[in-house]
This record gives C-alpha cells, structure tokens and sequence, in this order.
C-alpha cells in the first residue's frame, strides 16, 4: 500500500477537535517522528489525556503503512494535578477511534512508574515521548526510567520545556530537562520545536556533538531568561553592525558608538 504524508494542514484541521496542549508545530514534529519510523517501531508515550499527541504519532504509523508498529499510551486517564481529577477515558476512546487509529495504539492506564515495572525489557523504544506528570520529580523519573529502554539512535523528546517567556513550559519540567536530560552523556542532536526538546540517544558521540550539546544548551537557556531567538538575531545584527560601522565614518556616531548615547548631552556629539 501507497504510504500518503499529510501536510501539516491536514493533520491540524484533524487534531484541532481534540482538547490538549500541543502547538502546531509540535503536533506535526510528532507526527513526522512517527512517519519516519522503521517498520514495527514502538512509540511511547507517557500522558495522553483526550489523545491529541497519541493521535498525531499513531496517524504518521497509519500513515507510512506501518501495519506492526504501535504507540503504547501511558496515562492513569484520572486526571492530573493541572487538570483535576476526570476520567479523560472515554474521550480518549473516542477521539482515536474518530481519527481512525485505534488500531494503532495500546492504552496502559497506569502511571509511568508503574507502566515501567511492567514493561517487557526487551522491547526497546524508538522513539519516546515525555508529557505526563510536570512536577520535577516525575519528569525526572521519567526521563532516568524510561531513557533506558530507548534504543541506540531513537528519540526522547519532552514537553513543556521552553523558557518562561516564550512558549510557557513548566517549572518542573524546566528543572528536569537543566538537571537532568542535559546531562546525559548518551545523548546527542538536541533540538527544539515551540515548547518542546528533543535528543538522540547514541553511545558514539564526537567531539563535535558534545560541543553542539553545548550550543543547544546556550540556545535553550537564552531563550530561559528572556531573550527570545528572534530578538537574539537582532541583537547579533545590531551588534554585527556596531563593530562594521566604526570603518564607516559617514554612519552616524549614535550607531558606530552606541555608548555615546549614556552620556552627557552636550558631550555627546
Ligand atoms: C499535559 S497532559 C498530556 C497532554 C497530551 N500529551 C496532549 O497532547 O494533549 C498530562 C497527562 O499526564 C498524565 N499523568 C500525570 N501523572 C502521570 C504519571 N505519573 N504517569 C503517566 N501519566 C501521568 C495526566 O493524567 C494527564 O493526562
């Protein structure tokens, strides 16, 4: 069978019926994750409340003709400390069975701790996707149980990370990806979508990586105290500009030496 790659469009005019918590960008980051995926992956997923991420991974399963591949969708489905306590089950149900990718996804209604007691150590994960309980002491557990189980060159990919002026990720979450996900040395390639951070899991990882480890790191935390990438480009262009317009007389002095504008008025000029 042909396998058909929706346009992000398609997939939001999809998944925009279901109540959650993902930005565009990430739903098709998911989306196109679980597209990619070698035949018979298997995706996790913990926190699914209603099943707009389920639906996004299980859709690019569906979609790539990935008949043996499944996303496991770990939720106790009562609720959270955000949401208060609901049985987000039927909805959970429901949703995947409108999106036509029941088929494709195993519920576990248990909490991660608990999934991962239970989880047969030998089936190894592709591609693991982290948004259950955002209190730091669950993403770190999830991250250090579940980061085992991963495969050499799978994804981990985490929710709600981004800086508190940006995309509005959480605290615990924030911590948890500092403290923890940061850290890991058998981690490589970071990457961000909106309010999400994802990494590949490698053993082998070159001087270059670990050094670009480093730049995501500058990158995220940049964007943690406020300094949101656009105004970062601007403020690299602007500065690109002061240093090249001291050799240009004829540009106004404010701009060759900013710092003019501190001073004195009448010693300004
Ligand atoms: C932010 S919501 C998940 C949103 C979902 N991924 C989406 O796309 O809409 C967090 C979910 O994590 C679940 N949760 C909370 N603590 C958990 C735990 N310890 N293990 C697994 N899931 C948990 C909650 O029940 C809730 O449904």
């Amino acid at each position: 069978m042909e396998t058909v790659k929706k346009s992000p469009e398609e997939l939001y005019s999809i998944i925009r019926k279901i109540d959650g918590f993902l930005y565009d960008g990430e739903a098709y980051f998911l989306y196109e994750s679980a597209f990619g995926q070698r035949p018979g992956a298997v995706i996790a997923e913990i926190g699914s409340y209603c099943g707009k991420s389920t639906v996004c991974l299980a859709l690019g399963l569906k979609d790539s003709n990935n008949k043996n591949a499944r996303v496991y969708a770990i939720d106790p489905f009562g609720g959270s400390s955000e949401h208060g306590s609901i049985d987000t089950f039927p909805r959970f149900r429901e949703n995947t069975r409108n999106a036509g990718v029941e088929g494709f996804i195993i519920p576990v209604k248990s909490t991660s701790e608990e999934a991962y007691r239970k989880w047969d150590p030998v089936r190894n994960i592709d591609l693991l996707w982290i948004d259950g309980g955002h209190e730091y002491e669950y993403v770190a557990e999830d991250i250090n149980l579940w980061l085992r189980l991963v495969m050499e060159k799978g994804l981990i990919a985490l929710h709600d990370t981004s800086g508190r002026f940006y995309y509005g990720g959480f605290i615990g979450v924030r911590r948890a990806l500092k403290e923890v996900l940061f850290k890991r040395e058998c981690l490589k390639e970071y990457g961000f979508v909106n309010a999400t951070t994802y990494a590949r899991k490698s053993h082998s990882i070159t001087q270059k990586e670990a050094w670009e480890r480093w730049k995501a790191y500058v990158c995220w935390w940049t964007g943690e105290v406020g300094l949101y990438p656009r105004a970062r480009g601007l403020g690299m262009a602007g500065f690109a500009l002061v240093v090249l317009s001291r050799y240009f007389k004829r540009i106004p002095k404010f701009i060759r030496k900013p710092w003019v504008l501190l001073m004195d008025e009448s010693k300004r000029w």
